[in-house]
């Protein structure tokens, strides 16, 4: 029987288990063992007790959980190749030769990496006599397949990565809280919000919670901004609106590169004469039970990981899996995160236009 492993690595998003149970579900039912993986990369250089094998009933319940029940964990070992090479011995003595991975670009990456280099690190254990030529020959290739679960939406390929939508819903529930003491004392909060160096979350909160003004890395505020954020302010507060609500991305910047940051705004607009304050909503954004929306995902393509796990040959590019106007797709992984990157190498440039279009693009 084939054994697949799950594993989730980087920051955790909702909707992780619900992708860990999808492959351990759907793996079982086609007929293959499935094996998770705990702590990530962590657990992978570990071995043992760390990788366990999951039965039908192991993941009951694992759709509605936040977090990641399995576990994550940022490993220096396997940014090693000794620790890679320890990892590949560990996947062996278990006969796992299938890796989903559920993380964020850079841990995805790291597993191309491990597959780009599995037969040398095969031959360096035998050549080390940590294992025999009989115990690696069945296991001549590694497939890997990702899963994109972070909060942040920040991948090029897909429309949603697991955990966006919960974590966009428990942003807005945040700033209606905030928005019922801004209007009863007529006050202005400027909220800061997740997404490391992308603005989807700032951006489609912005939109859902109707607020007044938003800072967001791919549109940097242009010179004089702070005189045209004043203007529609003032604006709104003319037209009877009781509150301000201004939303600052992480990684919010000026046309000069420059941090922008929520202290900032809070002194602008107290020198309009607002009544300001700060709210930095925090990993709260990232914790609690997923949306009906990323249980949906991560359930869709945990299903799809393990379809291309079983049809992978040694040619095929290791795939992520993506969702493009609602269908969920393949994705050839390091394409995805080339073009991710670049978005960030044309923020550099201060070539926005081009960050804008390469976020959209497909
Ligand atoms: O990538 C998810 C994310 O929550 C980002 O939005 C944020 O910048 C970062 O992780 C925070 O990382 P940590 O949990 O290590 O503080």
């Amino acid at each position: 029987k084939r054994r697949i492993g799950v594993m989730t690595s980087g920051g955790d998003a909702p909707g992780m288990n619900g992708s860990v149970r999808a492959v351990v579900r759907m793996a079982l039912y086609s007929n293959c063992e499935a094996y998770a993986i705990y702590e990530g990369y962590d657990g992978l250089v570990k071995g043992g007790d760390m990788i366990k094998e999951m039965q039908w009933e192991d993941v009951r319940g694992f759709l509605s959980e936040g977090g990641t029940l399995i576990g994550t964990a940022r490993c220096m070992a396997f940014m090693q190749r000794d620790g890679r090479r320890t990892a590949a011995k560990n996947m062996i003595l278990k006969g796992i030769d299938a890796l989903v991975i559920c993380g964020g670009d850079g841990s995805l990456t790291g597993a191309d990496r491990f597959r780009d280099e599995w037969p040398s690190l095969l031959e360096e254990l035998v050549e080390s006599k940590e294992l025999t030529t009989e115990q690696v020959a069945p296991f001549k290739h590694l497939n890997i397949v990702g899963l994109v679960g972070s909060i942040d939406n920040d991948l090029s390929m897909t429309d949603a990565t697991i955990g966006c939508y919960s974590s966009l819903a428990r942003i807005c529930e945040a700033i209606d809280s905030v928005d019922t003491t801004a209007t009863s004392h007529q006050r202005a909060f400027v909220v800061e919000t997740m997404g490391r160096h992308c603005g989807w979350l700032t951006l489609m909160a912005g939109v859902a919670t109707g607020s007044d003004f938003i800072f967001i890395p791919e549109q940097p505020a242009k010179e004089g901004w702070e005189g045209n954020m004043l203007g529609i302010i003032r604006k709104h507060r003319e037209m009877g609106k009781r509150k301000t609500i201004v939303i600052v991305a992480e990684g919010a910047i000026d046309e000069n590169l420059n941090k922008i940051t929520p202290h900032q705004i809070k002194e602008i607009l107290s020198g309009a004469g607002l009544d300001t304050r700060v709210t930095t909503l925090g990993h709260v954004q990232r914790g609690g039970q997923p949306a009906a929306y990323d249980r949906m995902l991560s359930t869709l393509q945990g299903v799809e990981a393990v379809k291309a796990v079983l049809e992978a040959t040694p040619e095929t590019p290791s795939p992520v899996i993506c969702m493009i106007e609602n269908k969920i797709v393949r994705r050839p992984l390091l394409e995805a995160v080339a073009q991710t990157q670049k978005v960030a190498e044309a923020i550099e440039n201060k070539d926005f236009k081009t960050a804008m279009e390469l976020r959209d693009a497909e």
